[in-house]
Formats: C-alpha cells, sequence, structure tokens
C-alpha cells in the first residue's frame, strides 16, 4: 500500500479564489497524488489552475472546520505556484500536476513537487489530534457509512480527546459531534 500523508490541500479557480480541503495526498515515486472524489471543488480547480499546496499542519481546526462549514482560514502566497498555502502551516509542498488518470469516481492528478519549505517545529504526537483527523474522515464519509458504525468509532476516539486534548482538539471534536449529530437528526426528520 502506498504512504498517505493527511494534508490541507489548497487550490484555486480561475477566478483565484481559493479552496481549503482535507485531502489524503498519496506518496509517488518523490511526488504526490491527488485523488479527489467525483464532484468535488477541489476537483474542478485542479483541471482548471493545475497547482496546488500542501499544508502540513497539526492545528486539527482546520481538517474539523472544514468539513463542517469552517473553511475560511488564512493563507499566504506561494513562492513558485499561483496557488497560496495555509499560514499557519509547519511546512508545506508546492505541487505542479504533470498528468492525470482519468477515472469516472476517483481522477488522479499526478503532482510534481516544485518546493517544500518549513516554517514552525513539529512539537511532537499527540493523540486526540489522531483522533480529530479520524473522526473527520468518519464526518466526511456520514452519507456513506452505517450510523452504527459511525457511533462506534466516534466514542471510542472520544476516550482520546477526553485525555489528551488541548482547547484547540475540543473545539474540533465538539465541531465534528454537532455535524454528525445535526445529520443524524436532518436524517429522522
Ligand atoms: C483526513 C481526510 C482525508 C481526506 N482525503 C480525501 C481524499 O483523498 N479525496 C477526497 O475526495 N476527499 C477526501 N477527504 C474528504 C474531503 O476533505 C471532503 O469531502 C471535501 O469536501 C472535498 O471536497 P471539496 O473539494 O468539494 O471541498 C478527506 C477528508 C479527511 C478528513
Amino acid at each position: 500500500m502506498p504512504m498517505i500523508r493527511e494534508t490541507i490541500v489548497s487550490t484555486t479557480d480561475d477566478s483565484g479564489r481559493v479552496h481549503l480541503a482535507p485531502i489524503g495526498i498519496i506518496a509517488d515515486n518523490g511526488g504526490w497524488v491527488i485523488a479527489p472524489f467525483h464532484p468535488s471543488t477541489t476537483l474542478n480547480n485542479l483541471r482548471a489552475v493545475p497547482f496546488a499546496a500542501a499544508s502540513f499542519t497539526d492545528d486539527v481546526r482546520i481538517f474539523a472546520g472544514c468539513l463542517t462549514g469552517r473553511n475560511q482560514w488564512p493563507t499566504t502566497l506561494c513562492a513558485e505556484i499561483p496557488v497560496p498555502r495555509l499560514t499557519g502551516a509547519l511546512a508545506h509542498a508546492e505541487l505542479a500536476v504533470t498528468r492525470i488518470t482519468e477515472d469516472e469516481l476517483r481522477p488522479r492528478f499526478h503532482c510534481r513537487t516544485l518546493r517544500t519549505a518549513a516554517h514552525a517545529p513539529f512539537m511532537g504526537f499527540n493523540r486526540a489530534q489522531s483522533a480529530v483527523i479520524e473522526g473527520a474522515i468518519l464526518v466526511s464519509r456520514l452519507s456513506m457509512l452505517p450510523r452504527e458504525k459511525v457511533e462506534r468509532e466516534l466514542a471510542y476516539l472520544e476516550t482520546a480527546v477526553a485525555k489528551t486534548a488541548s482547547p484547540a482538539e475540543e473545539e474540533a471534536w465538539t465541531w465534528l459531534k454537532q455535524a454528525t449529530a445535526l445529520f443524524y437528526a436532518e436524517m429522522e426528520t
């Protein structure tokens, strides 16, 4: 299996409007593959402007926020691509699309890394951050996964949040729980 890094991918449309999305980028011979499912803004943007910034961040509020309608986070110009990165990134990679493998469900955008840069120290692992990332993946798939599985896995992940979270992870977790509750409440009406 290829290695995947969970990042915040920024793209722009051809008017320059920035879009941020949590995306697992797939290691590919020194470059990265971005594989957005149809339909998605990231996919449309990569066709319009074939560049992306992958921001590596430990602020998991951005993962949870992008999935719960909070997708305005500060961005900063990149050096070599016409797409900005997250201002708060610990590090980022500037990517250029070199080839597209078309697929009806999930096209693959093969990217060359033009530049990487580090901005702040990585301060070590935190279980609540991992739990928020896993929770965010569940929340991004609410319409596809059985409710029982989602609720069981969120309950398991919540123990790590309860034991190890800082206020940032607590806030991110609250957003995920609210979005989940709202989704199931709307299903029941
Ligand atoms: C950690 C994480 C990784 C994700 N990876 C992908 C991915 O590789 N491809 C994808 O289409 N969506 C992925 N998602 C879901 C997208 O972030 C979400 O569906 C998003 O809205 C993409 O659509 P958009 O470009 O229209 O915003 C991921 C979500 C999370 C939390």
